[in-house]
């Protein structure tokens, strides 16, 4: 039987990559999405992955979302916690509700998924959580309170959520994603961005594809002995 998993933000950017891998290792996965039809659309037709709208930050709308997944598909053995957003600004300059649009969407879309999942990989002793952090959650950024905040809390929730899991066969990790190639970075202004890049060791921002492996590995049966920890795949920018 195919592995379910359910891939947010899974349409575009490091999310697609991902959605893509772990459909190469045969997992049937179904990739959310919060807004863009025509993107996801196409990522559809080419790829032939179902595709499920609703917003993460939203802890009803998972529910209904997770539910009808289980019903179409099966119960969910996999999830991969990819939905992210910026509203990047100075903190004098950021508005109460750009913190919270992060917080929300970032670190609440981890607790929602994983609220709606994980008793069902609990019960059936097998199962995947893999939450998307950032190099910036780790060693914070100019500009990003939120967002830093958020990935900062992804990579506690993991590591609680890693210890309820662990007897039951269930695996909660996290990559800390380095500067990668989508359209979230090319927002970057592109002076500010230069000047990242030039302090990335191996020279080159990330491509998705680099994140997705990392993830499929944590995704396979042979990583059940590895919970609880944070992979960081970033040119070696931040060695932590
Ligand atoms: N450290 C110290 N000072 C800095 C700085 C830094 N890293 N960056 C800017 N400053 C200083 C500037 O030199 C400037 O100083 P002066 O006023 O003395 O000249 C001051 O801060 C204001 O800078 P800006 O003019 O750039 O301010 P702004 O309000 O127009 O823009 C900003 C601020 C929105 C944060 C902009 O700098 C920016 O977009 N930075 C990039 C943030 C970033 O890296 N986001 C990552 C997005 S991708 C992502 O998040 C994915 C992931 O996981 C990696």
């Amino acid at each position: 039987m195919a592995r379910i998993a359910i891939v947010t933000g899974g349409t575009r950017g490091i999310g697609e990559a991902i959605s893509l891998a772990l459909q190469a290792e045969g997992a049937t996965v179904i990739a959310n999405y919060a807004g863009n039809e025509a993107k996801a659309r196409d990522f559809s037709e080419r790829t032939g992955i179902a595709t499920s709208r609703f917003d993460v930050s939203d802890p009803d709308a998972v529910q209904a979302a997770v539910d009808q997944i289980v019903e179409s598909h099966g119960e969910v053995d996999i999830v991969v916690n990819n939905a992210g957003i910026t509203r990047d600004g100075t903190l004098l300059k950021m508005s109460y509700e750009d913190w919270k649009a992060v917080i929300d969407t970032n670190l609440g879309g981890c607790f929602n998924l994983a609220k709606a999942t994980f008793s069902g990989m609990r019960n059936r002793g097998w199962g995947r959580i893999v939450n998307i952090g950032s190099i910036n959650g780790q060693a914070g950024q100019y500009g990003q309170v939120n967002y830093a905040a958020a990935k900062s809390g992804i990579h506690g929730f993991t590591k609680a959520l890693a210890q309820e899991g662990a007897k039951f066969g269930v695996t909660v990790n996290a990559i800390a994603p380095g500067y990668i190639d989508t359209d979230m970075v090319a927002a970057v202004p592109a002076d500010v961005l230069g000047k990242i890049v030039a302090k990335i060791p191996v020279g080159r921002l990330g491509q998705a594809e680099e994140i997705a492996r990392g993830v499929a590995f944590l995704c396979s049966e042979r990583a059940g002995f590895v919970t609880g920890s944070t992979l960081s795949i970033n040119g070696g920018q931040h060695m932590y």
